[in-house]
């Protein structure tokens, strides 16, 4: 749906009694997006991008406590991790979009994956998928023999089967745990987690600063962060970058009561947020692209935005917490 359908539908849902109206209420549900995880192949693929991007800087390839914020359809990401030995798995999204029969079905689908070693997917409607890596094959140098070995036995396998469909072994310490809503840090134990990850999320969090607190709170020291961002419109904007052209008034249009929207931060206030919650950039992967109007025609909020966030359409980031 583009802007002027979306500012039009929300108008109309503002008259009072408009959003009873059948026509109205189906046009507000159908624009619920639907996400990417529904694909063992696209999640297979997400988490070894991830994975592949912290083996090459050095960063714990092998992390046992993993949290994912918003991973929308399925929980597929976080049980690709389990497959790969990760021996617990948080999910914290915005609504419960994921179903334990979904992530049963991903969840086989993923264990063939993995024993056919089958290289990561970058071709079709994976092209677009990011990070961008320098080899696609199946990294053998992460997942060695007996990794893989130990992570899909099938005792292991039945585990977390289990898990998937809420059984688990001891309550108290539940291998796969999915909070959606989530509104708190608390949710996660402080220093707990040896990865928080997130793919295709940042952008959609309205309170960033408290996300990133809480991520500071979660991490084990010599844990770190891995999140790929999209700064992009969402088709919200005819240009990709035409978001950040709209004023207040019309934005709030634009995104009508949706629970949660894209929050047009650009890069350097992930930047600035990461610093002031105490991380260490220690790489980042940017993707360019040009801007598509005069900075004059920038909304008011957004003037001051430096020259380089006008051309960061995404990026990748790796980080750790700094030494205090
Ligand atoms: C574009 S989808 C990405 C889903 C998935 N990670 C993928 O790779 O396809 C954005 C996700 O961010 C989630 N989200 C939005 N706000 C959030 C928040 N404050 N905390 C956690 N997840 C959030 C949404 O519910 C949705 O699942």
């Amino acid at each position: 749906m583009s802007s002027y359908s979306r500012i039009l539908l929300n108008t109309v849902a503002l008259v009072p009694g408009a959003t009873s109206l059948p026509p109205i209420r189906s046009l507000l549900k159908r624009r619920v997006a639907t996400q990417g995880t529904k694909s063992a192949v696209y999640c297979y693929g997400v988490w070894l991008r991830h994975l592949v991007m912290a083996a090459g800087c050095r960063l714990d390839s092998n992390p046992a406590a993993v949290a994912e914020l918003g991973p929308g359809d399925s929980l597929g990401t976080g049980l690709a991790a389990l497959l790969c030995g990760a021996q617990r798995y948080t999910a914290l999204d915005a609504a419960p979009y994921a179903n334990p029969q979904a992530n049963a079905k991903i969840f086989d689908e993923l264990v063939e994956l993995f024993r056919a070693r089958a290289p990561i997917p970058n071709r079709d409607e994976y092209l677009a998928v990011k990070p961008r890596l320098e080899d696609y094959a199946f990294p053998h140098h992460v997942l060695g023999v007996a990794r893989l070995e130990r992570a899909l036995r099938p005792e292991r396998l039945e585990r977390i089967r289990g898990a998937i469909l809420g059984e688990h072994a001891d309550p108290r310490t539940p291998m796969i745990r999915y909070r959606a809503p989530w509104q708190e840090a608390n949710v996660i134990e402080p220093a707990s987690q040896d990865l928080v990850f997130s793919q295709a999320v940042l952008e959609h969090v309205d309170a960033l600063r408290e996300a990133y607190a809480a991520m500071r709170a979660w991490l084990k020291p010599g844990g770190y962060l891995s999140h790929q961002i999209d700064f992009k419109s969402h088709g919200y904007a005819p240009t990709w970058d035409g978001h950040w052209r709209y004023g207040d008034f019309v934005w709030r249009l634009v995104r009508g009561p949706a629970s949660w929207f894209i929050n047009r931060q650009p890069y350097s206030a992930h930047q600035r947020l990461l610093a002031a919650s105490g991380f260490r950039i220690v790489h980042e992967q940017r993707a360019r692209s040009v801007p598509s109007f005069a900075r004059g025609a920038l909304a008011r909020r957004f003037r001051g935005m430096p020259e380089a966030d006008r051309e960061t359409s995404g990026v990748y980031i790796l980080a750790v917490p700094a030494r205090a």
